[in-house]
């Protein structure tokens, strides 16, 4: 099966080498599969096709070195960097990479390549130690990014750069977020302790998980009891301050993490949910409905109030604006290699665009509270000084998070990295 694995891994990069979102290659292959993968079968591909995203400079570099006149074409360069990524970073037997990825070469481009890949793996395994200090020896190759990133995390955090950057190369942590509708987390962590899975105690009604699990493994899951979502973004659900009878307006809310935490911590709570995505807004009701908690979901434009709003006023608005989601690239570690560095300030203006048209549908004495899983400045503090600049009738409330430093809560073993700021209408 691991020649299935890596067949279908390298023919998902093949399409991310096209500019496809990895995810969505990862859905089109295990369709090719029709159903017949189990589901370590699906994780391995995943995770190779995930490994090679984090380690890509890296695996690029060992294989430049060993690429004497011949150059593998599309898509046995693909295949390659599957196999390296399995020899340099999993615990797969070396011997049955090789084999199976001479295999799958041979499959995908012919009998003449079995040889090429079988020496080009075979001299991964024996030069290993001088292939990698050779790929470290620049930033590129020793942090895994593009320049302009690793550039920006420099400038803009001197002291944690390095960190952030090898944090960002870390598998991340699975967290749960407890439905307190259903049961107390201290009764959710035993039904998890019960059927062998470790979790600790995160933020208000989250659990870290030691060791993550897929999620039909969870008790109770289908029946709404608990839900994935990160540690950090649960954190948006403090700072809107719920009272009961509250109108709230989630302005982006698909696929409804945040709608759902709000649904469940608030009493008579009146939500309407937005995304301009119909496919994103369908999931949300998916979701919504699986927690048995009620939203009015809305395919439409959050930018553009005049095309759906009914002029009452929101108590509170809560912005989870699309942005560079820097603070996530151990999740999603094809972002950092799909974004450019001229979309950071298109972000920037979409975000202040969004900002602008929302703050007028805020009642005075309510709140706007704004979100990024960015750590870029950019998209966070400069925006929310602008935003204070252009609208004399805010005021800007610390966000006390103990996680928060002005706002900004930086990514590590337990977080994702976050932006909050918290405007109310005075
Ligand atoms: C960060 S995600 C939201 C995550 C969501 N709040 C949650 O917690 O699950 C940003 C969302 O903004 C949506 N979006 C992008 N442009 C939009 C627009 N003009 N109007 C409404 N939604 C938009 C995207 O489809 C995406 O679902």
């Amino acid at each position: 099966m691991m020649q299935e694995i890596q067949r279908l891994a390298t023919l998902a990069l093949a399409q991310v080498q096209n500019g496809k979102n990895l995810d969505h290659a990862l859905t089109d292959v295990r369709r090719l599969a029709k159903g017949k993968l189990t589901d370590h079968q699906r994780a391995s591909i995943q995770d190779a096709g995930y490994g090679v995203m984090r380690f890509r400079c890296e695996i690029e570099s060992v294989l430049e070195q060993l690429f004497a006149k011949r150059r593998p074409t599309p898509p046995l360069d693909a295949l390659l960097m599957v196999a390296t990524y399995q020899l340099l970073h999993t615990r797969h037997a070396p011997h049955a990479v090789v084999r199976y990825a001479v295999e799958t070469a041979s499959v995908l481009g012919g009998v003449a390549s079995k040889g090429f890949v079988n020496g080009v793996l075979r001299n991964v395994l024996r030069q290993k130690e001088t292939l990698l200090q050779q790929a470290g020896v620049t930033e590129e190759g020793r942090f895994n990014h593009p320049v302009w990133w690793i550039e920006k995390v420099r400038a803009q955090y001197p002291l944690q750069w390095e960190a952030l950057l090898q944090q960002a190369q870390q598998h991340p942590p699975m967290t749960l977020r407890v439905n307190r509708r259903h049961n107390h987390r201290e009764q959710y962590q035993l039904r998890l302790k019960q059927v062998g899975i470790e979790a600790v105690p995160v933020g208000n009604d989250g659990l870290v998980l030691t060791h993550p699990v897929p999620v039909g493994q969870l008790p109770g899951f289908d029946q709404g009891d608990v839900s994935v979502q990160d540690a950090s973004a649960q954190v948006a659900v403090e700072l809107l301050a719920l009272h009961s009878g509250q109108r709230i307006l989630d302005a982006c809310a698909a696929p409804g993490g945040k709608t759902g935490h709000i649904l469940e911590r608030g009493n008579g709570l009146e939500l309407l949910a937005l995304d301009q995505d119909p496919g994103r807004v369908k999931k949300m009701e998916a979701n919504l409905h699986r927690l048995k908690v009620a939203a009015q979901c809305l395919v439409a434009d959050a930018s553009r109030p005049d095309t759906w709003w009914d002029g009452k006023v929101f108590d509170r608005v809560l912005l989870d604006a699309p942005c560079s989601a820097s603070g996530i690239v151990r999740r999603h570690p094809d972002i950092k290699w799909l974004r450019r560095a001229e979309d950071i300030p298109a972000l920037a203006t979409a975000q202040e665009r969004f900002l602008h048209a929302l703050w007028p549908l805020v009642r005075r004495g309510g709140r706007l509270v704004y979100a990024t899983c960015s750590i870029f400045r950019e998209e966070n503090q400069s925006q929310a000084e602008m935003f204070m600049r252009q609208h004399p009738d805010a005021k800007e409330i610390p966000v006390q998070d103990p996680l928060c430093e002005q706002g900004q809560i930086l990514p590590d073993p337990v977080h994702d990295g976050f932006f909050y700021a918290v405007f109310q209408k005075i």
